[in-house]
């Protein structure tokens, strides 16, 4: 794993920003992997601003999102395809034919977690996957179990999940206790890996991913496994 270390959210998010519009400009047709949540909200800002200098075009990039609460309508403003618009899509001239996210109003979850997997099968192959990391360690909805899934999957957010998650509601009862997510071998499948992690919540979490082991109780662990991951971790994460 290579570490960056940083001196906050802004750097953070300075560097990531760097490093997803030099992937874009070396390779146009770059697929990304992306996430929502707080932490990679900056880094699309630099994205933005980076196509409205018009130093990049996205109009051959394809995405794949992490996940998506389910159910939930895409109209809802807490839906990760609401978010996704909202932080990124609509401020850059990606082909929203080219966007994929797990469909969190599908009726057969189980068909459209086949989909999804094929979707990203029948790609050339993730260039960079986004991720964020919960205070429980988990990627995408990957949570901390004895056993974790390789492939897209229906899953039940942990209790300290949906407290995190709850920030964003009205209150702690609307947020959904379910979601669609990339599995562990998704993520692993990707050729680089980034992963941003910031703040004092974090610590716990850096110095897991810090230490010697690998354990499917800290799902983000796994990722030492892995062999091109870069790590940008800000200083209150990382002093705590
Ligand atoms: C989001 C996702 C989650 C978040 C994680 C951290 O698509 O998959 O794993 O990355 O919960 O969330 P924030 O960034 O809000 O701390």
């Amino acid at each position: 794993m290579k570490i960056i270390r940083c001196k906050d959210y802004d750097e953070m998010s300075a560097i990531a920003g760097k490093l997803m519009v030099d992937q874009v400009k070396q390779k146009p047709d770059s697929i990304l992997g992306l996430a929502t949540g707080s932490t990679p909200i900056g880094m699309y800002k630099k994205m933005i601003e980076a196509y409205q200098n018009g130093e990049v075009s996205f109009k051959d990039v394809h995405t794949f999102n992490l996940d998506e609460y389910y159910k939930i309508e895409k109209t809802n403003d807490q839906s990760y395809y609401y978010f996704m618009n909202e932080n990124l899509f609509s401020h850059i001239d990606i082909d929203k034919n080219n966007i994929d996210i797990p469909n969190g109003q599908a009726d057969d979850y189980q068909a459209e977690c086949e989909r999804y997997e094929k979707a990203m099968a029948d790609s050339a192959g993730i260039d960079i996957q986004v991720l964020g990391v919960g205070v429980n360690g988990h990627i995408g909805f990957n949570e901390p179990e004895e056993n974790l899934y390789e492939k897209t999957h229906l899953t039940a957010l942990t209790q300290s999940t949906i407290e995190a998650n709850s920030r964003f509601f009205a209150s702690i009862d609307l947020v959904p206790t379910s979601a669609l997510t990339m599995g562990m071998g998704s993520i692993m499948k990707a050729k680089k890996i980034l992963v941003l992690i910031s703040g004092k919540s974090k610590h716990d979490v850096v110095t897991k991913i810090l230490g010697d082991r690998m354990t499917t109780q800290t799902p983000v662990t796994l990722l030492k496994g892995h062999q091109d991951v870069t790590v940008i971790i800000d200083d209150e994460a990382y002093n705590g």
